[in-house]
């Protein structure tokens, strides 16, 4: 059984908001009936102000909590403002959702994006909302490319398990768990490659970490350690005082030297004495 927050079980049991707005200014759509849930979002404007906000939504009582707390968040700001709500911020201000029913988070966002598309024009980028070139992932569930890509790009999610509870894709026929791997792999990729330091950061750093860290633990030891070169992985260093002339010098590069610069700049990082 999941355990839920008071809050998730106020706003389902006593929810604010419900129903239409007849003259609604915005209205954004998530999901379908088809899918098993769904929620439409009404939106009253006054200017670039969200004057009032009600929901309709088929779904179960996560859905019901995620969509009441969501008009909470954006009756009285403006549309520039609510731009910026993630689902991890709806799912944050219930005090959190059991990992299996935090695609009712997203649902809250994707309405949202919806009717924030509708506002801004299809061509500007927003979240998670469909583009026409996005590309179906998951047809049970006609999750997208971006869907899933945003999905884990807000909330860390590491696993094809943990995106199908985000998204729903890959939770029923299984067949797009592939694809969702793929991106998964694709996206971690990316970020390893933007974290890389460039070559000179990387030589600056290492000259940083051994002159801050390194030196001045050796010096305490009446030693001492000099950069000489740095190629590729390959760190040149000296040793000097007494660790020139330590029979543990070699334990020293390895244990000591060589293990600060894997943790602190590069776990390719091999150290040589010359
Ligand atoms: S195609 Fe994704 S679960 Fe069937």
């Amino acid at each position: 059984m999941w355990e839920y927050s008071e809050k998730v079980l106020d706003h389902y049991r006593n929810p604010r908001n419900v129903g239409k707005i007849d003259d609604a200014d915005l209205i954004g759509e998530a999901g379908s009936l088809a899918c098993g849930d769904s929620l439409k979002l009404y939106i009253k404007l006054d200017g670039e102000k969200i004057k009032d906000a009600k929901f309709l939504t088929f779904g179960c009582g996560s859905a019901v909590a995620s969509s009441s707390i969501l008009t909470e968040m954006i009756i009285g700001k403006t549309l520039d403002e609510v731009r910026q709500i993630t689902n991890k911020d709806i799912a944050d201000e219930l005090g959190g959702l059991p990992q299996e029913k935090m695609h009712c988070s997203v649902m809250g966002q994707e309405a949202l994006e919806d009717a924030l598309k509708k506002y801004y024009g299809k061509d500007v980028e927003i979240g998670f909302a469909k583009s026409s070139s996005d590309k179906v992932v998951c047809t049970c569930f006609n999750v997208t490319e971006n869907q899933i890509w945003e999905a884990i790009k807000i909330n860390g999610l590491k696993t094809v398990e943990e995106v199908t509870n985000y998204t729903k894709a890959g939770g029923a026929c299984g067949r797009c768990k592939g694809a969702i791997q793929d991106i998964l792999n694709t996206y971690y990729k990316k970020q390893e490659n933007e974290s890389k330091l460039t070559p000179t950061q990387k030589i600056l750093k290492i000259g940083k970490v051994i002159e801050q860290e390194i030196s001045p633990q050796l010096q305490k030891d009446g030693g001492d350690i000099e950069l000489v070169d740095i190629e590729g992985d390959i760190v040149k260093v000296k040793l000097i005082g007494v660790c020139s002339s330590c029979k543990n010098a070699s334990m020293t590069l390895k244990t000591f030297v060589e293990s600060i610069l894997k943790t602190k700049v590069d776990s390719n990082i091999t150290v040589e004495q010359v």
